[in-house]
Formats: C-alpha cells, structure tokens, sequence
C-alpha cells in the first residue's frame, strides 16, 4: 500500500517537472519504490476535454468555461487515467510523487471566482475528487512558490516569443496573477508546504530548491 503521496504544485514554469524528477531520483538512491505521474495526461485519450479546453476550442478565454466545468475535464483526466493506468504503481509504490493534481484545479480555477466563494468550492472540489470519485488523497502538498514575473519570463522563454504556443491560462497576465493569489491561499489554508523559489528576483538553483524540499518533508 502507497505510504505517501506527494503532490507537487505551483505556477507554470515554476520548476514541478524537474523537482519531481529529481525528488525521484533522490527517494530511489535511498531504497524507496518511487513512481511518478504527470497532469494532465496530454496526448492521452482521458485529456481530450483539457486539451481542447487548454487550445481554446470552448473559447478563447479561461473564463469561457466556468470553475466547475473545468474542473470535471481535469477530474475526468485523473479518474479515467487512474483506473486505466496508474492505480496499480500507486498500491504498489512506497512514495508516489504527481507533477500537478487535483489542488492545481484548486490554484488555476479558483482564480475565476470572487473570494467568498473560494471556500464552497474547493469544499465541492475535495469532496468530488477524493470522496465521490474516489481518487487518492495527497498525503503532503510541496508548493513551488514563484511569481507571476518569473513565471511569464520563463514562458517567453519556452515559447520563444510566439505568443500563439500559449494555452488559454498562459496567455492571460491577469489570470495568471489571481492564480498566484489563490495558490498562496491554499497553500496557507490547507498547510502545503511552501518552498520560495525566489531568492533576490531570481530563480533559485534547483539543486538548492531541492535540498529545501528533502529538508522539510520526511519520507518513510
Ligand atoms: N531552479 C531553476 N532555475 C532555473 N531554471 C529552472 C529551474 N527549475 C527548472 N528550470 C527550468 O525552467 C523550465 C520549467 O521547468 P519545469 O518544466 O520543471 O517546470 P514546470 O513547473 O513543470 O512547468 P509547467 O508548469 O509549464 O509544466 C525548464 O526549462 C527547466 O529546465
Ligand atoms: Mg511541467
């Protein structure tokens, strides 16, 4: 049975891909059975409704498909590839580690919602994912925390300057912002553990960011 599971959140850009790797391989050098995932499942058949919603299909703006619609795409993605795919390396794994999962929804959607509602909806978004659906629960959540400045260079970088690579929440600054703003809330809220990225504007080295994380949380 999983002992842990480890979800890992922040903006885009903010370094979850090579944390997740590198927390792997760190868990793995000391005995763990460590697996790993990535939301959402791009160019999987259970990401067809994220991956139109994320090209624009059902509008140009990340508003045109409100908080809860697009959190059922996103929850269909982990439930379907969950049954299909990745339940069996998670019973079996000792630390399972996921770049994104259902607290992202909590991050980019909650965005779209004034803040008296944040409330009732990560309530609704908890309760549908971990209780309804079934889906396992994160046992810690580590927060990359940057900022919005950081993020939208590191995503000029990526694309190059075309800004038509961009996905529906990428290419939105304000968005991008209000996202900042509820991932700390949430983060403050439900005890994630914030690593800061940023130390005097820049980027910290991911060696250094990694280090934290190996610090602060404890594994099995
Ligand atoms: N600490 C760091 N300092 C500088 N560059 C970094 C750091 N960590 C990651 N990067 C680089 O930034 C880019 C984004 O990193 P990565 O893909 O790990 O982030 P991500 O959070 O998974 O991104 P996305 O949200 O787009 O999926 C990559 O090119 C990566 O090599
Ligand atoms: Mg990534």
């Amino acid at each position: 049975m999983t002992a842990q599971m480890v979800a890992i959140e922040g903006l885009d850009g903010s370094g979850k891909e090579t944390q997740t790797r590198l927390l792997k391989q760190a868990l793995e050098s000391q005995g763990l059975n460590v697996a790993t995932i990535s939301f959402p499942r791009y160019g999987h058949p259970s990401a067809a409704p994220v991956e139109e919603y994320l090209c624009g299909s059902y509008g140009q703006h990340a508003s045109d498909v409100n908080s809860y619609a697009a959190s059922a795409f996103f929850a269909v993605d982990r439930i379907a590839s969950f049954l299909g795919e990745w339940r069996e390396q998670f019973e079996s794994a000792d630390v399972f580690i996921a770049d994104r999962y259902t607290t992202s929804n909590a991050i980019h959607q909650l965005s779209k919602l004034p803040s008296d509602q944040w409330r009732n909806f990560v309530d609704w978004l908890f309760d549908f994912e971990f209780n309804k659906l079934g889906l396992p629960k994160p046992t810690m959540v580590v927060y990359l925390r940057t900022d919005v400045t950081t993020s939208q260079f590191l995503l000029e970088k990526r694309y190059g300057g075309d800004e038509s690579k961009r996905d529906v929440h990428e290419r939105d600054l304000g968005y991008m912002t209000r996202s900042h703003i509820a991932a700390d809330w949430c983060a403050e809220q439900f005890g994630w553990t914030t690593i800061e990225c940023i130390a005097s504007g820049e980027m910290r080295d991911r060696e250094d960011v990694h280090r934290e994380i190996m610090s602060r949380v404890e594994f099995v």
